[in-house]
């Protein structure tokens, strides 16, 4: 961190008292850092801490004499290398994804360009929240990075995901930045997204609920990782994600030929689209008079895209399916994994409240090849997959 510059942000929320500590810790490990405060912050921490321990000057106000700069706002963006907003709260969550800028840290943060990490930190019930999550997936959209918040007793007493990342986390995020962190530069990682069509006729389609949230997401996670990433998608209302290969396809049989054609040097494969398992046998060119439309249909099966990868598996190759399942996860998933020889395969009980089809958060299990099966909680889309991610780029390593 030697001679890095690393502006902080501080929001009010009860972690700020941790803020200190990374601080003082960043100044420690050679990095120069300046403070930003919004007025709330300065309620929880005298200005004075944050004085002391970066030994510069504290940002509390937009419209203050400037403490060291003519226009304080930008010339704090334009200096810093990196910024951290911790804690990141709620309320400050969403004047930054309403692009408000009214006051110093907001307003630093519209007018920088430098990477942004946000640690939100806040009660449980706040961070499930629908308003919360969606302001969350519209910052990651833009390009702020997440450290998501872990599990345990927050400071109100109730327990669950909300508390703020710990200090060295914190610092080892920010070094991930410095150092370009990127474990799968070089590597291919190929993602299936989304619902498939699959047409009865021009008008007319099987389908399910799948909204491709869980695979865009993945998407974002593995290029943030430094994967050239190719995303092919069945039909979403989703803006692309930034830096992706995006191929749209709509049925089972496009889905399949866009990736058979993409995945040959892929070194991750991950299937979370929702393939529709059956397609009608015969597709009609066109629209059939309601009048003349049969009542039953004879449905033929699909390729199963992920289960013939796993057939052609090359050796180093790392592949994670989806399961999404109702019920009993460990009565169904391993024998899902066994079947399509995945190395991974996440299980969501699409049945739970907040999991599964279109919702931004989303709680798995993830079952190894190996037997080994890790419970991952409830959290924002982005934070599962930034985790999927981090597994399936440990197996790739392991065998290298
Ligand atoms: O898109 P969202 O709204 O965010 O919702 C996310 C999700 C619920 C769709 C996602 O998390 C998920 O569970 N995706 C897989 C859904 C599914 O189709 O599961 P499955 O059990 O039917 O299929 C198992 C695996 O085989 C999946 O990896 C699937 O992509 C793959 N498959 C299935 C059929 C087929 N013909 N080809 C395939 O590759």
């Amino acid at each position: 961190m030697r001679g890095r510059r690393v502006l902080i942000g501080v929001s009010g929320g009860i972690a700020a008292y941790k803020t200190a500590e990374v601080v003082s810790n960043l100044v420690k490990a050679g990095a120069e850092v300046q403070v930003m405060m919004t007025e709330a912050a300065t309620r929880l921490v005298a200005p004075l801490t944050f004085q002391a321990l970066s030994q510069n000057p504290v940002y509390t106000t937009l419209l203050a004499e400037p403490k060291r700069y003519n226009v304080e706002h930008v010339a704090l963006a334009q200096w810093a290398e990196a910024a951290l907003i911790a804690p990141a709260s709620a309320n400050f969550l969403a004047r930054l994804a309403a692009g408000m800028a009214d006051d110093i840290v907001t307003a630093v943060l519209l007018a920088a360009d430098c990477p942004v990490l946000l640690a939100p930190a806040m009660n449980p019930a706040m961070w499930r929240k629908p308003s919360v999550q969606a302001n969350i997936a519209r910052l990651t959209g833009w390009g702020y990075r997440v450290v998501a918040p872990g599990s345990g007793r927050v400071a109100c007493g109730d327990t669950g995901v909300g508390r703020m990342a710990e200090p060295a986390e914190l610092i080892a995020r920010l070094e991930a930045l410095f150092t370009g962190e990127a474990p799968l530069r070089g590597r291919h990682v190929v993602i299936t997204a989304g619902p498939t069509r699959e047409h009865l006729d021009p008008v007319r389609f099987l389908s399910n609920p799948s909204t491709g949230k869980m695979g865009y997401a993945l998407a974002a996670a593995a290029r943030d990782l430094g994967a050239r990433v190719t995303l092919v998608t069945g039909p979403t209302y989703l803006a692309h994600p930034v830096g992706v290969e995006v191929v749209p396809v709509v049925s089972a049989a496009e889905m399949h030929a866009a990736v058979m054609a993409r995945a040959g040097d892929a070194d991750v494969f991950i299937g979370a689209a929702a393939v529709a398992d059956f397609r009608p046998k015969h597709q009609e060119g066109a629209k059939v008079p309601k009048a003349e439309a049969a009542t039953s249909v004879e449905l033929e099966p699909t390729r199963d895209i992920l289960a013939e990868l796993g057939a052609a598996k090359r050796p180093g190759q790392v592949l994670v399916g989806f399961a999404a399942e109702t019920g009993d996860l460990g009565a169904k998933v391993p024998a899902k994994l066994r079947r399509k020889q995945c190395d991974l395969c996440v299980g969501n009980d699409v049945t739970k409240a907040g999991a599964g089809f279109g919702h931004d958060t989303n709680e798995v299990v993830l079952y190894y090849a190996d037997g080994r099966e890790e419970a991952v909680p409830m959290q924002d889309k982005g934070a599962v997959a930034a985790l999927i991610m981090q597994r399936a780029t440990a197996l790739l390593a392991s065998r290298a």
